[in-house]
């Protein structure tokens, strides 16, 4: 089966870690995508709570990072993430009392991963106390040594 959604090489922001993150993130749609197609609703279900996760984790892993960079649109782009898992949550809710929510979402998440990556993300590359040329740990490794 054809993937939903590729990954595309401006996407990247040119932070190892972070452009690993987001590829993860498609492979969750088209992993969402495909249980769409397939009907399985277990499955919808198991990849919804699993892009949850994932995301969160995500989400996480840049606020330190924004945060230890002394970012000062921190707050405003946590609150982003935060609406975003909200959002996904309730569509989650929706789909465990039955309703059918892959379809339409699978394009939501592609159109809000796109956006969110190409305007929010890369807004914060460069405030970046480190140029973003390497991955997070060399940024990390010259920011204590370098
Ligand atoms: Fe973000
Ligand atoms: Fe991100």
């Amino acid at each position: 089966m054809q993937p939903f959604m590729e990954w595309s090489d401006n996407l990247n922001i040119g932070i190892d870690t972070i452009d690993l993150q987001h590829r993860k993130i498609v492979d969750y749609i088209n992993e969402l995508y495909r249980a769409t197609q397939e009907n399985d609703r277990e499955l919808v279900g198991k990849v919804l709570q699993g892009l949850i996760e994932y995301t969160s984790s995500h989400f996480g892993f840049e606020e330190e990072m924004l945060e230890s960079n002394g970012y000062a649109d921190l707050e405003e782009h946590k609150k982003l993430h935060q609406n975003f898992i909200e959002r996904i949550k309730k569509h989650l809710d929706n789909h465990e009392k039955g309703a059918n929510v892959a379809r339409a979402l699978t394009g939501e998440l592609q159109i809000w991963l796109i956006a969110h990556i190409s305007k929010e993300d890369q807004l914060y590359v460069p405030s970046l106390v480190t140029p973003p040329t390497g991955s997070v740990l060399t940024k990390m490794i010259n920011k204590f040594f370098g």
